[in-house]
């Protein structure tokens, strides 16, 4: 076989067999296929697509490129979820105790934030002593134990798409549905669990800007899922505003407990439950009121909060000083930003709110960046509420005055008053694919 072929074929639109897909991914694995080819060959997939057949074999290839975790040891249905990002999305620290509460295997591998906010690991740093590096073994055994275990990707999860993923982001070659598709459920059927969930965003703040991207993302990746022979689930929801009203590594810690203890946003609750309620339809095989009902209950009676304390005792964590307040770091500096007007907040740009937390230093600005645990900010008014000139739009937090400043300006760019209050008529939970 050779490149040149494979690229020949990609640019005049035709598909690449199965043993054709295995000897790219094998061959750039390895170091025989140099980057300009197989930049080449991401290029010519961007503008000519893949059949989901591709795509799945692509995706495949990637997962086996490296470890693949077995859970089989496991007792009770396995599951997974996976968030395609999102400003304020800190479901997973709600979802995986929820889940394993009412009797799932959550065995979660997260990443770290490539852009704006923190990933899970970042959030879960944030907790003084909480260890996200665990070997597959201890990884394992916690599950077992008490069902629920969050540890950061091992080096070689899907070692195929880290090194493709490098040269896409340097290559503009990352927009592409099937790529991402592939890159996102290799690491996902690498992973293990046997049912997943996704939440496919879309809006100001997201991969997928308008819902039709979204649906074609979440069902690309559903497909890709089942072919590979897992339980699958996807769910296309609104970005079009942050998700709750706390950005940042250690405030997002702070919020997620607030739901888990029966506080807090309602839309960030409502998401929680309707991912949960997913993992318990795929896991358990109930109805969707009865998977919504087990939830629900879980959530209000204080087993997932326990669970929650629970899991982070076991990795190293202070639950009794997270649950008195004293474990999560606090800003040097903070400020409260005021309305300068009479008003409906019409919008509230995700992306530009995300950029704010990172200037405030909850982001990394590039790979490798230190992010500060801290920062970020508390928004006390969403879309679509109305304000009055003076009172409080949110409170920023950061290490020194001049981050607060350029916060600051970047928060108010992110804002659109208007004088009516329009009706917000669209749902957060906009699809549901499976
Ligand atoms: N997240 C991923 O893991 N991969 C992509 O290609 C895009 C987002």
């Amino acid at each position: 076989m050779r490149m040149a072929d494979l690229l020949n074929r990609k640019k005049a639109g035709k598909a690449l067999t199965d043993a054709e897909i295995a000897y790219f991914v094998s061959g750039f694995t390895a170091g025989d296929i140099p980057d300009y080819q197989a930049s080449a060959l991401l290029m010519a997939i961007c503008l000519r697509g893949m059949t989901d057949q591709e795509t799945a074999a692509l995706t495949d290839c990637m997962a086996r490129s490296g470890d693949l975790l077995t859970l089989s040891s496991l007792h009770g249905p396995t599951v997974d979820k996976h968030s395609t990002g999102g400003v304020g999305d800190k479901t997973t620290l709600i979802v995986a105790p929820l889940a394993a509460a009412c009797g799932l295997q959550v065995a979660k591998m997260s990443g770290r934030g490539l852009g704006h906010t923190g990933g899970t690991i970042d959030k879960l740093e944030s907790i003084p002593g909480f260890r996200t590096a665990l070997s597959t073994d201890a990884f394992l055994r916690q599950v077992e134990r008490i069902g629920v275990a969050v540890t950061g990707q091992t080096g070689n999860l899907a070692p195929a798409d880290k090194a493709l993923y490098a040269l896409r982001d340097a290559t503009e070659t990352v927009d592409s549905v099937a790529l991402i598709a592939a890159s996102v459920m290799s690491k996902k059927l690498a992973a293990g669990a046997a049912h997943i969930v996704l939440d496919v965003k879309c809006g100001s703040g997201a991969f997928m800007e308008t819902q039709a991207d979204a649906r074609r993302l979440a069902q690309l990746m559903v497909e890709i899922g089942k072919r590979c022979g897992r339980k699958m689930a996807a769910l296309v929801t609104d970005m079009d505003a942050p998700l709750g009203t706390h950005i940042g590594n250690a405030l997002e810690v702070r919020e997620a407990m607030e739901i888990l203890q029966g506080r807090g946003d309602r839309a960030l609750r409502d998401l929680s439950l309707a991912l949960t309620a997913q993992l318990l339809q795929l896991g358990f095989g109930v109805s969707a009121e009865k998977a919504r009902e087990t939830a629900a209950q879980k959530l209000s009676c204080g087993a997932a909060f326990e669970k929650f304390l629970e899991l982070v005792a076991a990795q190293g964590g202070s639950a009794q000083a997270l649950e008195s307040g004293t474990a999560l770091p606090k800003a040097k500096c903070s400020r409260d930003v005021f309305a300068k007007q009479d008003g409906c907040l019409a919008a509230m740009q995700t992306r530009a709110v995300g950029e704010c937390a990172q200037i405030l230093g909850a982001g990394r600005a590039k790979k490798g960046d230190a992010i500060d645990p801290a920062a970020g900010l508390i928004l006390h008014k969403k879309p679509w509420d109305f304000c009055r000139r003076g009172e409080p739009l949110a409170t920023l937090y950061a290490a020194d005055e001049a981050k607060l400043d350029a916060g600051e300006a970047r928060f108010f760019a992110a804002l659109t008053f208007r004088q009516d209050a329009p009706q917000n008529t669209r749902p957060l939970v906009l699809e549901t694919i499976c």
